[in-house]
């Protein structure tokens, strides 16, 4: 493939996002960005007591190989920090660059067809209802050991969920020419099946 071909996926709080952009980058063969990692990996260094708008003007790729980044607390502090302007200034560049990079990409996270991206060659708007979203949250975490029940897992998506929607700068909002994709009632083979015959469809 010549030019580069991005595809944006974006959605709320886990709704399948990072499990059909790892799929689709591996089955199309492109270079695949969590865009949500950089935004933990911002919290977590507020966590650690870093002021967060220099953490993202310094963040280094060993940052998104902290342990912790896939924690409910370090998520939180992610949707704390990604409010900022200047935090959602600072990650702008490497995602942009990241997008146009030679053979393509894949990148997932909240906007990034709306605003990283938005000659995006395809868009994906992934969801579920908040319900679905907790539980499939809660059985990642309970397999990752960490100690939690529904309810509270359901309580930190939909403030999550809440406080990225309501953000002034870059909502999470699907974009126009974005194709919605709910996976409410899919499993996983099924939503990455829609999600593949999509981009072919676009590649073509
Ligand atoms: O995996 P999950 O959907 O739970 O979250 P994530 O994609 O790792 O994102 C963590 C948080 O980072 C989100 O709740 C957003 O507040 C923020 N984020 C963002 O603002 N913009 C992005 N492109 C990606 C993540």
């Amino acid at each position: 493939m010549m030019s580069p071909f991005t595809i944006a996926i974006d959605g709320p709080a886990a709704a399948g996002k990072g499990t059909i952009s790892k799929a689709v980058a591996a089955h199309f063969d492109l270079a695949h960005l969590d865009t949500g990692l950089l935004y933990r990996a911002v919290g977590a260094r507020m966590l650690m007591g870093e002021e967060p708008i220099s953490a993202a003007q310094t963040l280094v790729a060993a940052d998104l190989e902290n342990p912790d980044l896939r924690t409910a607390e370090v998520a939180q502090s992610a949707s704390k920090v990604a409010v900022i302007p200047e935090v959602r200034a600072a990650l702008l560049d490497f995602q942009r660059a990241f997008a146009r990079r030679a053979g393509g990409a894949v990148l997932d996270g909240r906007d990034i067809g709306t605003v990283i991206c938005p000659q995006a060659e395809v868009k994906l708007f992934v969801t579920a209802s908040p319900e679905v979203r907790a539980q499939r949250r809660l059985a990642e975490l309970t397999e990752r050991g960490f100690e939690t029940d529904f309810d509270t897992v359901l309580a930190d998506v939909k403030a999550r969920d809440d406080r990225d929607m309501n953000r002034a700068d870059a909502p999470l909002r699907p974009a126009d020419d974005a194709v919605v994709l709910d996976t409410s009632e899919l499993g996983i083979e099924e939503a990455v099946a829609i999600a593949v015959k999509t981009i072919s469809a676009a590649r073509d």
